[in-house]
């Protein structure tokens, strides 16, 4: 395993390129089993999360071409539409299968995902809404097992404890776009990595309407051909840097980028003294003068407070006198971040579903371990600002999400470096 060693201190300055949406990829790349064309999907993010996903495209029998960030895959060699658990435990992303394999098959067996480090992923709602579908699903030895003749276009709610399900309505949006009619689908989840998704379904044929807003509508067609698509850059990897630049007081340059991407987190991060300019694709991040000022951040669905950038925020927050507040509302126990950033000196408590931060003006470095993708990169942003040196071990967390981060941070001016655990 490697382990990242960082030396604080050092402001970021010049400019990054985004890569492409993670989150937008896997459902994308799922998507190509819909057809029994071919399909070229470009601006990938070469990240740990992709090559699980290609890997499972191969096991069912995709031929599949991946140089850099173009994935060429052709599903006519898919024959059984079955995700054992060895690949779907690595990855609960890959729960995305489920619809479009439904959809192509007529049936579909998929590694039941377990929970992770953020919590439970349960997919009751995933079900209910293929079940909406005429399918009949059922849990057998640990997998869903889902099954229909064809696929009958329905009406489904997608909205639970914690709002809609990103990943629940990819599923289900598209199973819709091969069954037979009319479906609608409401409390859907509004991320722009579904709208990308369902524009990608639109190019292989689709009919959808109402992307981006609670209430989509699928109209079901008999096939879908293969298409073109690129994918929208990663508005999460850009949070990251643009947090970076603010907490280092810095002058970073954040390319591919539009602000209407990450508006909940721009809003929070100009309060707390970021001074963000948008040119060209391109967003230019600084910090005002005068002091930082403490916010309070709570985790919503889209457009709402990312929560998969709720540790980056905490580990900014850590460093800002005050006291701030971030409440987590997707995920209620997405705060194992805490506990290694205590040990670098922040000073925050648990308070059912609140993190309260009183804001410290250093932090130490210290030796830290990774647990999940985005409080990895939390302690990454927690290590350029504190004094000496902090080593994040088990790194393999950050490479499922975050293409080339040693080397887009170094050539920002940061002292990190990628060494043997
Ligand atoms: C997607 O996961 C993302 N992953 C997550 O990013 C992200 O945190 C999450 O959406 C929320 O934005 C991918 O897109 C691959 P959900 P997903 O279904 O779709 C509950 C990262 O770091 N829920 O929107 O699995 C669930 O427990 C990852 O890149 C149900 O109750 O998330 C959670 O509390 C982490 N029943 C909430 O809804 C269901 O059937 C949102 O989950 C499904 C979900």
């Amino acid at each position: 395993m490697d382990k990242l060693v960082i030396e604080g201190g050092r402001r970021l300055e010049g400019v990054v390129e985004i890569g492409g949406a993670k989150n937008a990829s896997l459902p994308i790349l799922a998507a190509t089993v819909l057809s029994r064309d071919a399909s070229v999907i470009r601006n990938v993010p070469q990240v740990a999360d992709v090559f699980t996903l290609v890997r499972i495209l191969k096991f069912l029998g995709a031929k599949v071409r991946h140089e850099k960030d173009r994935v060429e895959v052709d599903p006519r060699g898919i024959s059984e539409p079955v995700l054992p658990y060895k690949l779907v435990s690595t990855m609960r992303g890959s729960i995305c299968f489920l619809g479009p394999l439904l959809a192509r098959f007529g049936r579909a067996r998929v590694s039941f995902p377990g929970g992770c480090i953020i919590g439970p992923r349960p997919i009751d709602l995933h079900i209910k809404g293929i079940r909406a579908l005429g399918a009949d699903v059922t849990l057998d030895h640990g997998y869903v097992v889902a099954e229909a003749e064809r696929l009958r276009g329905g009406r489904v709610y997608l909205g639970g404890a914690f709002g809609s399900t990103v990943l629940g309505t990819a599923n289900v949006m598209m199973a819709a776009t091969l069954a037979k009619g009319k479906t609608l689908i409401e409390n859907a989840a509004c991320e722009p990595e579904v709208v990308d998704l369902g524009n990608f379904l639109k190019k292989m044929g689709a009919r959808i309407e109402g992307l981006g807003s609670p209430s989509i509508r699928v109209e079901g067609v008999k096939r879908l051909g293969g298409a073109h698509h690129s994918v929208i850059p990663d508005r999460i990897e850009a949070g990251t840097y643009m947090i970076a630049s603010t907490m280092t007081s810095g002058d970073v340059t954040v390319k591919n980028m539009r602000l209407d991407l990450l508006s909940a987190m721009v809003d929070k991060l100009g309060e707390a003294g970021a001074l963000m300019t948008e040119k060209n694709g391109s967003v230019r991040v600084r910090r005002r003068r005068g002091p930082l000022k403490p916010v309070s951040v709570t985790t919503l669905p889209y457009p709402g407070f990312p929560t998969d950038l709720q540790a980056q925020m905490m580990a900014f927050m850590c460093v800002v006198p005050g006291i701030s507040v971030i409440t987590e509302k997707i995920y209620p126990e997405r705060f194992i971040h805490i506990s290694e950033l205590n040990r670098m000196g922040a000073g925050i408590i648990l308070e059912g579903p609140s993190a309260i931060v009183s804001g410290r003006k250093k932090l130490s470095g210290a030796p830290v371990m990774a647990s999940d993708l985005r409080a990895s990169a939390a302690l990454v942003l927690a290590g350029l600002v504190a004094e000496g040196r902090t080593e994040v071990s088990r790194v393999y967390h950050l490479d499922r999400g975050y293409e080339n981060l040693v080397g887009k941070l170094r050539n920002l001016g940061a002292r990190i470096k990628r060494e043997k655990e």
